[in-house]
């Protein structure tokens, strides 16, 4: 079956530099696909490029098939309509998001109306059904509320609310409980995959936190300095690891299943996306690295059922598994 999403080497270009260079991933229906990786290897860029969320400056190659369609030939009109109507995207900060001279109900049903053309008192019915969905208490009160009368968490679930006014297919969630204490960040995952399957969404999770993966994703993707590193099953991910960099996230972590922390721990930094080191991107931080890591530029390949590596030495770290390696 055609996945929902696919991207086929996606790049973004900006200012002579490639931070994200040749991502290929597929997100299927009703799935949960966790995007992981350190800070800085084009988690954000690849997300904003699925909807054109570039700056002007930035040059977008590759495709980006949206049931099938490429995205990236389609004309501005076109990408408005998939743009919160059948994708849609929460951001970390949900400050930056909404607009803040604006009530949260209005912009509920402003999207309600571009995208569904529902407006009057069906608009406000169906923003105070939504606003009660994401379990903002007294909906209809809070109709005329602005972002800055919430807290921090109920303005996550309002830019929820308003994300999902539309029944996007897929949400594309940045980040979207980093800046929330511990409590309310269950809470809001929590409410992402009931709403998921209450809607019949999928959702690509972008997240730091391995433990949030292994709680709530069906299959991962690690991003290494903008490329895919691997792709697999998260279980699998979890106990036969493919890659060395995957490998190195597990290891800096005491207990990776449970564990809530950011990724830390591999010594050494990526690399700037101006001087990428040639071969395989992570081979100066590897352990494993042997000579012919450095001569070309691992692609990514099945090595298992469902589990894509771009990593020499793949078969030596899967006979190895987690625990041996
Ligand atoms: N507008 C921009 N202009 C130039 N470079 C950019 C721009 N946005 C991001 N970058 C660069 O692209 C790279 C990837 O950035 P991106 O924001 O996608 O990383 P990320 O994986 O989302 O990181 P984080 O976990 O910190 O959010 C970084 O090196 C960043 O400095
Ligand atoms: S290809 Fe080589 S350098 Fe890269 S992760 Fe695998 S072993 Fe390490
Ligand atoms: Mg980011």
């Amino acid at each position: 079956m055609t996945p929902l999403l696919s991207l086929r080497g996606l790049g973004v270009r900006i200012g002579g530099v490639a931070p994200v260079s040749g991502v290929s991933l597929d997100v299927g229906r009703g799935e949960v696909l966790g995007l992981v990786g350190e800070s800085g290897s084009g988690k954000s860029l690849t997300m904003r490029a699925v909807l054109r969320l570039l700056p002007p400056a930035a040059q977008v190659t590759g495709q980006v098939l949206w049931e099938g369609q490429d995205l990236t030939t389609l004309p501005e009109g076109g990408i408005r309509k998939v743009r919160g109507g059948q994708i849609a995207m929460v951001f970390q900060e949900p400050m930056t998001a909404l607009n803040p001279v604006l009530p949260v109900g209005l912009q509920i049903t402003e999207s309600l109306g571009e995208h569904l053309g529902l407006r009057g008192a069906a608009a406000r019915r169906r923003a105070v059904e939504l606003l009660d969905q994401v379990g903002i208490p007294d909906a209809a009160r809070r109709l005329g509320a602005y972002p800055h009368e919430f807290s921090g968490g109920m303005r996550q679930r309002a830019m929820i609310a308003i994300a999902l006014a539309a029944g996007p297919k897929l949400l594309l969630a940045d980040e979207p409980t980093t800046a929330l204490d511990v409590t309310i960040q269950d809470q809001i995952l929590k409410l992402l995959l009931r709403l998921k399957d209450e809607l019949d969404m999928s959702v690509v999770l972008v997240t730091h936190d391995l433990g949030v993966v292994a709680g709530t994703c069906d299959r991962v993707a690690v991003l290494y300095a903008g490329r895919v590193m691997e792709t697999g099953p998260t279980e699998r991910l979890f106990t036969r690891p493919s890659h060395a960099y995957t490998l190195g996230l597990l290891h800096s972590l005491p207990d990776a299943a449970q564990a809530r922390q950011r990724l830390r721990g591999i010594p050494g930094v990526p690399p700037d996306p101006a001087a990428l080191p040639s071969g395989c991107r992570f081979a100066p931080r590897c352990a494993y690295a042997v000579a012919a890591c450095r001569l070309e530029q691992p692609p990514l390949v099945p090595v298992a059922e469902a589990q894509e590596s771009a990593c020499l030495r793949a078969a030596d770290l899967l006979a190895a598994g987690r625990e041996a390696a």
